[in-house]
């Protein structure tokens, strides 16, 4: 839920003020039970733009409707709207009425920061008399904003943002953000991408750690069946940083050498497809793999299982809240803005 507003232009940190008046059913000023992460965000967001934090309210009425509260002089402010969009369904009307709230209040532009883009996956009509709700889901939510930023939306059938959203939008990059993490904690590592899909992370992420990488092959059978390939290592692209790789020919211990794998995805929702990586690294003689991965959506009891497959480790950035993040993404996100802002000040 949209329990804050960023405002990027003022000149100190200031948490909203306490509730100005009395009003039984006022949504609260203050953030709810469980945003301390997205305090988090938008104070990190805050310093990177040299603005302050404004902190509002959302009420839910007896009948389940949304009220949306935010007490703070908007008047020709840039309002950034820092949102965590995991479980964006219950999430969706009250942006919506926050940011006509914004608008009303006196604010000359409203972006949005959603540092996880929710409904990119369903990108095609795969079955007959599908809806394409990537499509859908941005025709809403161009209705209420200027512009976006994100940190790397599952693009695969959609060639960019652009292609569904009709604002403008900029895109922040992961990678180099898991590289690091990876060249500073994991010795000897081989980054390996779980599909095709996974390939564009894959690989940039092993190219910024200077590490080899290769891509498996993943049949999804359902929501939560999943099978995934046998690596090839003598495949392995970047052959010449693993040489012990090329005598491997199949996998096998001795192929691994003593590399580390490093599993990258950009989402874990059910962890179906880490898991089954997982085990499958593992038959083939892998040492136990590291997990590192972008967006910690771990649907229903997708983080029991990834635990009870024994990673070695894992970690996730903080484009969602969760137990395992380690990669902070407001010190790449605030440029974003920034540069975003700029762009609509010239339009
Ligand atoms: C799919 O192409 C994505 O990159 C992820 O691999 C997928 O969304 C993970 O889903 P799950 O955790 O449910 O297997």
């Amino acid at each position: 839920m949209p329990e804050a507003a960023l405002l990027p232009d003022g000149a100190t940190l200031r948490e909203a003020p306490a509730d100005p008046g009395p009003g039984a059913n006022d949504p609260a000023p203050g953030p709810c039970p469980g945003t301390e992460a997205l305090v988090a965000l938008c104070r990190g967001l805050a310093a990177g733009l040299g603005g302050e934090v404004a902190l509002a309210g959302l009420h839910r009425f007896p009948d389940g409707e949304a009220g949306v509260r935010l007490v703070h002089d908007l008047a020709g402010r840039d309002v950034v709207l820092a949102v965590h969009l995991h479980d964006p369904d219950p999430k969706l009307l009250p942006l919506a009425f926050l940011a006509d709230l914004c608008r009303d209040l006196g604010a000359r532009r409203v972006v949005l920061c959603a540092p996880y883009l929710p409904y990119m996956r369903q990108d095609a009509r795969f079955r007959p008399g599908e809806a394409i709700t990537s499509a859908s889901f941005a025709r809403v939510v161009s209705r209420y904003v200027d512009g976006l930023v994100t940190v790397d939306p599952h693009l695969h059938r959609h060639p960019t943002l652009d292609a569904i959203y009709a604002v403008p939008s900029r895109v922040v990059a992961a990678a180099p953000l898991l590289a690091a993490w990876i060249a500073s904690r994991v010795p000897r590592p081989v980054v390996v991408g779980p599909d095709e899909e996974s390939a564009q992370w894959a690989r940039a992420v092993a190219e910024g750690a200077g590490a080899p990488w290769l891509v498996l092959t993943k049949v999804r059978r359902g929501d939560h069946a999943v099978e995934v390939s046998r690596p090839d290592l003598a495949g392995l692209a970047g052959l010449a940083a693993a040489p012990e790789a090329r005598a491997g020919g199949q996998a096998s211990a001795a192929g691994w050498g003593d590399r580390t794998p490093v599993l990258v995805d950009d989402i874990v929702s059910t962890a179906g497809t880490v898991v089954r990586t997982l085990e499958r690294l593992r038959a083939e003689g892998a040492r136990p793999a590291v997990v590192a991965a972008v967006h910690a959506v771990f649907a229903g009891d997708g983080w029991a299982r990834l635990q009870a497959a024994g990673p070695a480790e894992v970690v996730t950035t903080t484009t969602i809240p969760h137990a395992t993040n380690g990669i902070d993404v407001a010190p790449a996100l605030a440029p974003a803005l920034a540069d975003l802002l700029a762009a609509l000040g010239r339009a």
